[in-house]
């Protein structure tokens, strides 16, 4: 594929112009690849949408490499979000803030509010920082799929329909930022991720609202997401492993952990039951099931605290009800 290219300097520096003249760039991040296009540019981001198949109401992150764009897409920086700026730019947290009117609506699907976050990546940082524009992206993959963690995953399922993909490698989180919402005194929660909530609870000294169990708190966060084309089961205990497999016969099961002695074929998500190793291997995993012919997967679940609330997030969207 021709538009898969090295994250080489040069490559940067020309998908750097491609985004500055409207194009869509696929690029790396610490969590996933994102889909990217100039954030102030409104056809381009609507190519975003398009190429995605996203629903018009379903906002975009805006990837900022420096203090100045921070200041160009919001006006006003609450003394909370800017300790947790502090702390943990540039890294996997992504803040709603109160936009400024220079973000174009289609960028937020017309909210007054802007996500916004610096990835912590060297090529994600240089390519917004060549281009000189705030990039707004989503996660890589069509709308409702699997979010990739290799350029390839972006190259088989997005295509020619991206201008460039820059190929950094694997992931290093493998899930997506943490989402909190930010106004005057109050932090809410509006989806878990790559950095776990307890530690911004640390960093605030108060407590984080979660959103209460099953409401919707922002568009896009749909109760089904995430989902692989093979039905995924997320399992409690092994009678529904054993049910599951007297209804589809083959069964792969996946375990956070080393298990032993299961008649079946079991992936192991981590060699040493450490939930990072679940994270960055997940959403891979999903990707090369798909490719295998299994009539269904099962999925034993992790402790949901730290990196393992957005593990069972992830896993819950992506199973079948
Ligand atoms: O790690 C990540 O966050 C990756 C990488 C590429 O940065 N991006 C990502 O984007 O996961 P996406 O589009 O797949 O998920 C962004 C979510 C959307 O579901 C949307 O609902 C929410 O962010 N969002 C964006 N703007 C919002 C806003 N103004 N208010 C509330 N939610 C918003
Ligand atoms: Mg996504």
């Amino acid at each position: 594929m021709k538009n898969l290219l090295p994250a080489s300097e040069r490559n940067i520096r020309f998908a750097a112009e491609v985004i500055r003249r409207g194009g869509l760039v696929a690029f790396p991040t610490e969590t996933v690849y994102g889909l990217g296009a100039d954030a102030l540019n409104p056809k381009a981001v609507a190519r975003v949408y398009e190429v995605k198949g996203r629903p018009r109401f379903d906002p975009l992150i805006v990837h900022i490499s420096s203090a100045d764009h921070l200041s160009l897409v919001v006006d006003d920086v609450p003394e909370d979000a800017r300790r947790l700026i502090k702390e943990f730019w540039p890294g996997p947290l992504t803040l709603v803030l109160k936009k400024s009117d220079r973000v174009p609506p289609i960028t937020t699907a017309g909210l007054p509010t802007v996500a916004v976050r610096m990835p912590d990546h060297p090529v994600a940082l240089k390519l917004i920082e060549y281009s000189g524009r705030p990039i707004a992206a989503p996660s890589a993959n069509p709308f409702g799929y699997v979010s990739p963690t290799s350029a390839e995953q972006v190259a088989e399922t997005l295509g020619e329909r991206v201008d460039v993909i820059l190929d950094a490698g694997p992931t290093r989180i493998g899930v997506e930022s943490t989402i909190l919402a930010v106004s005057e005194g109050k932090v809410l929660l509006l989806r878990p991720g790559g950095l776990p909530v307890e530690e911004v609870e640390r960093v605030l000294g108060k407590r984080v609202e979660l959103p209460r169990d099953g409401r919707t708190v922002a568009p896009g966060m749909l109760k089904k997401h995430y989902s692989p084309r093979t039905p995924l089961f997320l399992i409690g205990d092994w009678n529904d492993y054993f049910r599951l497999r007297a209804r589809y016969g083959r069964v792969l099961l996946l375990s956070p952990k080393p298990i032993w002695g299961v008649e079946g074929e079991v992936v192991h998500l981590s060699q040493r039951g450490d939930v990072r190793e679940v994270a960055q291997n997940l959403f891979g995993i999903l990707y090369r099931i798909d490719k295998l012919d299994y009539p269904a997967v099962a999925v034993l679940p992790v402790e949901e605290e730290g990196l393992g609330r957005a593990v069972m997030n992830r896993l819950r969207k992506a199973s079948v009800r």
